[in-house]
């Protein structure tokens, strides 16, 4: 159980249905959504290159540089549907679970609706990668103003371009070959609202980079493992080149920052990071797409909290399978009696401690130099 003493996300009960449809409703503007952006721009007058981990990265981060227009074939032609239920497989099993179930709004459902399912699915995430995005490009060009060292200055002013990138990509895949976009998840929202808002220099490479693109790798891994779509196949291929870097990124800097933290310090990260989880938990329940297929908000809520739902499926609970690894690196899962190990077995996702951290995973990913080996 969660304990008392604090509120999380200002809910007495982090699973409260209330609190997560009032959440949930909250309007982000039609056209712009302005929103408080809290630190100091710190200048340095230090520009030794004392970093070498963070040079070595920058390094790379320049070679690795793609172009979004000339470097992706957007004369491929896609068929939405066929995208969609590649992705099928792998929800099946929670589908037939949540069926299965008494009083299951989807008990009726057949072939038809669960394909229509997956076409909404995948713009719902499509469209969440783009503004996850715009997330990261403005999170990003914080990180560069609000950083003290010299090498993060520089490398984040890379990842500044990345991120550009990166929506101008998700952007046009959305608008010339799906279907539908989705406004911005509001838990997604939330928490990139929190990490602009919150004036220490490391809670944006704690919220962005650690958990925000600690999730996305994962989900973009799934994505270009599973799709046979040959523009989407490339382009995840090279987005996901330029993440791991960014989560490399956020992981070299924290681990020196932490190291030098005492305990108190320590466990205001490991709450940060816990409704980190919380707000991303809230927005894998894709509560637009259940209502575009007419299942009402509050129903699907109630019977996804009801499934314990990460610890039932497999297939969410993926998703954490960068950022607890990653937490352990930084030493937040452990640090003082272990709170945030407690919490994330709570929300059943600890099982991810021991895979694969991204400390040095972009080593493997860089995806430019192969393919300009390969001509
Ligand atoms: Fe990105
Ligand atoms: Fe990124």
């Amino acid at each position: 159980m969660v304990e008392t003493a604090r509120q999380f996300l200002g809910r007495d009960d982090v699973d409260s249905v209330e609190a997560i449809l009032a959440d949930d409703s909250i309007d982000f503007g039609d056209l712009v959504h302005p929103t408080p952006a809290r630190g100091e721009a710190i200048f340095t007058w230090d520009y030794e290159r004392s970093r070498p981990g963070l040079a070595k990265l920058y390094e790379k981060a320049k070679t690795s540089q793609w172009n979004g227009s000339t470097d992706l074939d957007w004369s491929t032609p896609v068929d939405p549907e066929r995208v969609a239920l590649e992705m099928a497989p792998a929800a099946a099993m929670f589908q037939q679970r949540m069926a299965e179930l008494p009083g299951s709004p989807v008990a009726r459902w057949g072939p038809k609706e669960w394909t229509q399912f997956q076409v909404e699915a995948l713009n719902w995430r499509m469209s969440q990668f783009l503004h996850g995005e715009q997330g990261a490009l403005i999170c990003t060009a914080k990180i560069v103003a609000t950083t003290p060292w010299i090498d993060a200055k520089y490398y984040a002013a890379t990842q500044v371009m990345d991120e550009a990138r990166h929506v101008e990509v998700f952007s046009r895949y959305l608008d010339t070959k799906l279907e539908g976009h989705y406004p911005v998840n509001p838990a997604l929202q939330l928490l990139i609202d929190d990490i602009i808002g919150d004036s220490r220099w490391d809670m944006t490479y704690m919220g962005m980079q650690i958990m925000v693109e600690g999730l996305a790798l994962a989900a973009f891994g799934f994505m270009h493992h599973v799709t046979e779509e040959p523009l989407l196949k490339k382009l995840l291929r090279y987005v996901m080149a330029d993440e791991a870097r960014h989560v490399a990124f956020g992981v070299l800097s924290l681990q020196e920052y932490y190291a030098g933290l005492g305990a108190a310090e320590l466990r205001e990260r490991q709450e940060f990071a816990f409704e980190a989880a919380l707000r991303m938990r809230d927005r894998l329940m894709m509560h637009r797409v259940w209502e575009t297929m007419g299942v009402d908000r509050r129903t699907v809520t109630e019977f996804l909290l009801g499934m314990r739902r990460m610890r039932n499926n497999p297939f969410q609970a993926a998703l954490f399978s960068k950022i607890v690894p990653n937490c352990k690196k930084l030493g937040l899962l452990d640090a003082g009696d272990g709170w945030l190990r407690d919490r994330f077995t709570d929300i059943g996702v600890i099982q991810f401690e021991d895979a694969a951290d991204t400390g040095e995973e972009y080593e493997s990913f860089d995806e430019v130099a192969k393919d300009r080996a390969a001509g």
